[in-house]
């Protein structure tokens, strides 16, 4: 299986200013490690109070800088090797009093320094404000970021909830998981920036009573990796789910259903307000032609209930009706003869491109392996994890979306 970490080859300047959150920039640098990162963190005087370079040097696995007077370069000029072969620069936390300078172009301590001497085309600063929430929301804070992301800076959060001094607001620094999260999609080609997306994503339940139902295997894990692998492009992301147990990707807006009606009622409205539609949803066929109000009892002298069916509607064929239709993509779970079956099902649906699976071998599981079907004949994905394959289906989409305008 071939699975590239998000930040496989990537090196990222790790900088902490002054701040309570200290403590959660320790999780980021595993976190950013993890993700295949080689991370250099780099800390104000200020951050040293909160939290000491021996923990950072731990999990970054390297050396930590704090002084722009370090005499370890041979050249004596940290402040400028630290971004030459840098992909990003991300400040978490960043202080009011950090903005502050950075929006100045105060160039005082090693970091501030290293932030305006960056390579700006190829060195990205992203920043993580963690402050209290009059701080934040103070005329002169917001002066500060405004002129900070007009010369080109990412401002990442802050979040709003509980704060360290009691105080309830805005300024609480992102937590480390979505922060790196956020640093990910950054780095993404941006394939389909201006571009609406709308996927579908798990199974569907078809209520039989109160309790009970029927539903498929399907966990959405495939559809949420192509919502994310979406946002991450630039595109606007609408995700509508059936019944799963997934975190919602970043900034993905998510729209929760069970049933396939009420998918298809969610979808229909949506979709010619979407460039592209993408269903990997596995749509229940049929539903239970009644839905009892009560529990069906077992009762011994009875035989066992039998169920009348009726079909479901179709939701990609219905999209695909559309007169302004988007870009529509099918999924076809099955268990034999992929490419026929793909084929087979590209011409009922009348869709321009099939991404086939085999159900049994990909459902609930982290990897998958994927048939691309369309006119131009079949492509095959190798087997991946669902995010690889998922960014390597949106440049696939992006590109037949360029053809096609
Ligand atoms: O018809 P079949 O289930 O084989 O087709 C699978 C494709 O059609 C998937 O993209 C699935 O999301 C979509 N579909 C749908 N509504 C249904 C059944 C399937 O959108 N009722």
């Amino acid at each position: 299986m071939s699975t590239v970490p998000s930040l496989q080859d990537r090196r990222i300047v790790l900088g902490l200013t002054g701040g309570i959150a200290c403590y959660k920039a320790a999780e980021l640098a595993r976190e950013l490690v993890k993700a295949g990162a080689t991370v250099q963190v780099v800390m104000t005087e200020a951050a040293e109070a909160f939290i000491t370079p021996v923990t950072m040097q731990a999990l970054s696995g390297r050396r930590v800088f704090t002084s722009q007077w370090d005499a370890r370069e041979a050249n004596n000029m940290a402040h400028i090797n630290l971004t030459r072969d840098a992909d990003a620069v991300l400040v978490a936390p960043a202080s009011a009093d950090f903005l502050a300078k950075l929006a100045h172009g105060g160039a005082d301590d090693l970091l501030s320094l290293l932030c305006l001497a960056r390579p700006r085309d190829h060195c990205a600063l992203l920043v993580a404000p963690a402050m209290n929430r009059e701080m934040w929301s103070h005329p002169a804070t917001q002066r500060n970021v405004a002129q900070l992301r007009h010369d080109g800076a990412v401002v990442l959060g802050p979040d709003t909830g509980d704060q360290a001094c009691g105080e309830v607001g805005d300024g609480r620094m992102l937590e480390a998981d979505e922060l790196r999260d956020d640093l990910i999609a950054h780095l993404q080609a941006k394939l389909l920036v201006g571009k609406r997306v709308l996927v579908t994503a798990g199974p569907t339940f078809e209520a039989i009573d109160p309790v009970r139902g029927i539903t498929n295997l399907s966990s959405g894990k495939m559809g949420f990796a192509i919502a994310r692998a979406a946002q991450e492009a630039g595109a606007q992301v609408t995700l509508v789910a059936g019944p799963v147990s997934l975190s919602t990707p970043r900034h993905v807006q998510r729209i929760d259903v069970h049933s396939a009606q009420q998918m298809h009622d969610a979808v229909l409205p949506l979709a010619a307000a979407h460039d592209v539609f993408v269903a990997t949803a596995a749509v229940a066929d049929w539903r239970p032609a009644t839905f009892a109000q009560r529990k069906i009892k077992k009762d011994g002298a009875r035989s066992a209930p039998t169920f009348e069916l009726t079909e479901n509607p179709d939701i990609l064929a219905a999209v695909a009706r559309l007169p302004d239709r988007p870009y529509c993509v099918g999924f076809a779970a099955e268990t034999d003869d992929l490419a026929r079956n793909a084929r087979d099902k590209l011409a009922r649906k009348n869709v321009p491109l099939i991404v086939g699976n085999l159900g049994p071998a990909t459902f609930g599981r982290d990897d998958n392996a994927l048939l691309l079907v369309d006119a131009r004949g079949e492509r095959q994905l190798a087997s991946a994890d669902k995010l690889t394959l998922a960014r390597e289906l949106v440049r696939e989409i992006a590109e037949r979306l360029q053809a096609s305008t």
